[in-house]
């Protein structure tokens, strides 16, 4: 059987649909695993079961030469910059020549029209170019930063948003989108954990699904629909991983961290039919991923069965020149095109030698033919066969950029991903119906250059609402006055601004600061070792605390920053990341109470950048924190630090809001459940305040003893549920065997037997409703 799948990787897809039967037979003998494999490998060749669009590709792939097949897997971007070193500079020659699978970054309906109408006139094949762009959160409308949407643990919000980025990209002419980036991330200092989902892997997985499900639609057929887009999950993988936290730096790691932290969103994201994937820059435990066939083909196609294609990232192929795993650009091309690398983004190496490699032997045919099927298949798929202009209409375009439609749901969520970290003295809500005056101070008051994140595609600055604005309008005609003064830049002081921003304090009943990092401190390329607000915002805190009034932040960052001095010092915290278009509309939503707070951190909180990386699934360790550490008045040594606590400054779930939710009386309708049963769990959850408010109810699994060691718990579910002032409601879970799986110490998924402890709360450090119960074979 070793035999026959060493074969398979090398024989055509017609000798492989030969060995179907003979598979099938062979493999009874099999383990169950191996038979997974083989079916994968005769699967993965397609990403859909669309016959039809099958044979029209098998049609296409006929007739083509091998340099129109290694132009399919080479994408350019617009302007025909190749960044590698490969090919000439000018885009159209090779466009003409149908030797250009994809374009990256053409942007306008007439730009992407220009390049279309060029590679269907003079082409003999008349192939259509894929258009690719980064469109992370929005196109024109842009949407909050993928990390601060995750923090509304409202996976539809989540979707609809990304439904509105691929509505206006696809009216734009574009169809494709490298998003979204499904990478874990616990290490703040890295500036890219602002475009994903945060630590979890069970929340990462359902964002993923979410994303993915709202670029492209339901199923693989709804591709074809008019206002979708193929996503890309990427960056595959374990890119959040890296090393001290410094962007592109290596990850070394175990296979079960690989497999239980870094892969299960990329998972996630295959099962709800991704596209593409693009494989990241990094390294991994020597190989970079872009050479990875571990990652690419063994994991990837033959685990999991994916039949899109695989991107590398921008130059990922030529970068292996400095990695140092290739001798020269041949030795790279050929190593990515045999780990299972389909397309090369930008860099030129596939054009420039996999002719050569394929005469030579040392790529073989099949593995390009491959490759083609899948990019040729979902250009079928988008129906751009059929109508190459079909999402190229200036028109339609203008009705759909900015609508009303597309700027509600923006806001929708924006107001959804605020999360309150501390509100002492009832600091927010600012009541409208009370004559006070509060003062605006802050950099970040007036600012809109900074509301639309790191990576806002083609969002403008100017059709953002800033927090000025925002609470302009919403307190137009109310009792509340707002006076402003800006304190200081973002970076640096301004002239007399401390001394006027604390005269307008004195006037004011309360403070609010605006302060935060600028957007460009996050995003790629963007790690840093003080993660804390800069200096002069510092500065002009303690200046302003001389006024001894109440005082409040609204904070703006892309990323979890250390805090402690904020906490101790201001009487209220609220993080609003980078919201986007909406930006001031949606802060004033929530500072106004029109909109309770919902939000909830989905990355923790440091108190120290020391502690990082910092996350509540952590192990025990031998020897644990106990919980009176100075037993008998003696230090013991533990696994801690001797200048910090062990905790975060605002752990993962948490959030607050303006009314008051309490969990109680935690129940489970049987002790003991086994693979064909299951547990149901349930608890109250009041609302104990005095005004309506949505609430995430948390629920996180202890696995006791383990033949591997368990994190200390881990997420397994939540529900956000709205309960009105006064109101209880019983929120229930059931837990099934398939929620205690983890890799045993043989790497095979299982469940154990033994005790199990369910925690319903509402952060992950909430241990106060528990309850036990077992699994038993
Ligand atoms: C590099 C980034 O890592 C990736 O996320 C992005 O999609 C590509 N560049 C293309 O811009």
């Amino acid at each position: 059987m070793k035999k026959l799948l060493s074969l398979l990787s090398t024989l055509s897809l017609a000798a492989l649909t030969a060995f179907v039967a003979a598979c099938q037979s062979d493999s009874q003998n099999d383990s169950l695993d191996s038979q997974k494999v083989v079916k994968n490998k005769l699967k993965t060749v397609y990403l859909s079961d669309n016959k039809k669009v099958h044979q029209q590709v098998e049609a296409l792939l006929a007739q083509m030469t091998l340099e129109e097949k290694i132009g399919q897997m080479s994408q350019f971007t617009s302007d025909g910059d190749i960044t590698g070193p490969a090919v000439d500079k000018s885009i159209e020659p090779y466009l003409e020549k149908g030797l250009i699978g994809s374009v990256f970054n053409a942007v306008s309906t007439e730009g992407v029209r220009k390049l279309q109408e060029k590679s269907l006139a003079k082409s003999r094949l008349k192939i259509p170019v894929l258009f690719g762009y980064d469109v992370i959160h929005g196109f024109k409308t842009i949407t909050p930063v993928p990390l601060a949407e995750s923090c509304s643990w409202d996976l539809s919000a989540i979707k609809d948003s990304a439904a509105v980025a691929a509505r206006e990209t696809a009216a734009s002419g574009i169809n494709w989108t490298f998003a979204p980036m499904v990478d874990i991330a616990r290490d703040p200092r890295w500036g890219r954990i602002t475009e994903g989902a945060g630590e979890d892997v069970w929340l990462g997985c359902k964002i993923a699904e979410a994303r993915v499900k709202g670029f492209q639609g339901d199923s693989i057929s709804d591709i074809g629909n008019r206002f979708k887009i193929l996503a890309c999950a990427k960056h595959f993988a374990a890119y959040g991983a890296a090393e001290a936290g410094r962007d592109y730096n290596i990850a070394d790691m175990s296979d079960r961290r690989l497999r239980e932290v870094y892969l299960p969103p990329f998972e996630a994201a295959k099962k709800a039919g991704v596209a593409t994937f693009m494989t990241s820059f990094n390294e991994i435990n020597g190989v970079p991923a872009t050479a990875n066939k571990y990652l690419v083909t063994d994991i990837l196609r033959d685990e999991w069965g994916f039949g899109g294609f695989v991107v590398t990232d921008y130059t990922a192929i030529n970068e292996m020149l400095a990695h140092g795993n290739v001798s020269d650009g041949k030795d790279a091309a050929e190593q990515a095109a045999n780990a299972g690398i389909d397309m090369d983004m930008t860099g030129g190496l596939f054009l420039k030698h996999l002719a050569k490699s394929v005469e030579e032997g040392n790529v073989s045919v099949e593995q390009i033919d491959n490759a083609v099927r899948r990019i040729l298949e979902v250009k079928f798929l988008l129906g751009l066969f059929e109508d190459p202009y079909k999402y190229i209409d200036k028109d339609i375009e203008k009705k759909v950029i900015l609508s009303k439609e597309n700027i509600e749901t923006a806001r929708n969520i924006a107001k959804r991903s605020i999360v309150l970290l501390k509100n002492d003295k009832n600091i927010f809500p600012i009541k409208d119906d009370k004559e006070i005056t509060v003062t605006l101070i802050g950099p970040f008051v007036k600012d809109k250059v900074n509301l639309n994140g790191s990576w806002s595609a083609q969002g403008n600055p100017k059709d953002c609402v800033s927090l000025w604005e925002g609470l302009q309008k919403r307190y137009t005609n109310t009792k509340v006055k707002f006076i402003y003064a800006k304190g200081c830049d973002i970076t640096k002081p301004i002239k007399n601004g401390f001394e006027n921003a604390l005269a307008t304090a004195k006037k004011a009943d309360v403070i609010l600061v605006a302060i935060g990092e600028p957007a460009l401190w996050s995003g790629e390329a963007t790690s840093k070792v003080d993660i804390t607000i800069p200096q002069v915002q510092r500065k002009l805190l303690a200046k302003l605390k001389e006024a001894k009034k109440p005082m409040g932040a609204i904070l703006m960052n892309g990323r979890p920053l250390v805090l402690a001095w904020e906490d101790k010092n201001l009487d209220a915290i609220m993080e609003t990341w980078f919201l986007g278009t909406t930006a001031g509309d949606a802060i004033a939503d929530v500072v106004s109470g029109d909109y309770n707070p919902s939000g909830r951190l989905t990355a923790t909180f440091p108190r120290a950048v020391g502690q990082i990386p910092i996350y509540y699934a952590q192990k025990r360790t031998g020897r644990p924190l106990p919980a009176d550490k100075k037993m008998g008045g003696y230090r013991i040594m533990c696994s801690d630090y001797i200048d910090c606590q062990n905790t975060p400054l605002y752990p993962f779930g948490y959030g607050l809001s303006y009314t008051d939710f309490k969990v109680s009386d935690i129940k489970i309708d049987r002790e003991k459940m086994t693979r064909d049963s299951e547990v149901t769990v349930s608890a109250d959850v009041a609302n104990k305040g005095k005004r309506d408010g949505e609430v995430v109810v948390q629920l996180y699994v202890r696995d006791v003893v383990g033949s591997v060691t368990r994190p200390l718990k881990e997420l397994k579910n939540f529900k956000k549920i709205k309960l009105f002032a006064g109101q209880t409601a019983k929120v229930t879970f059931v837990i099934t065997a398939a929620d205690l799986e983890f890799l045993d110490k043989n790497m095979k998924k299982s469940v154990e037997e033994g005790d199990f402890i369910a925690f319903i709360g509402l952060s992950s450090d909430d241990e106060e409703n528990s309850v036990k119960f077992k699994f038993i074979k």
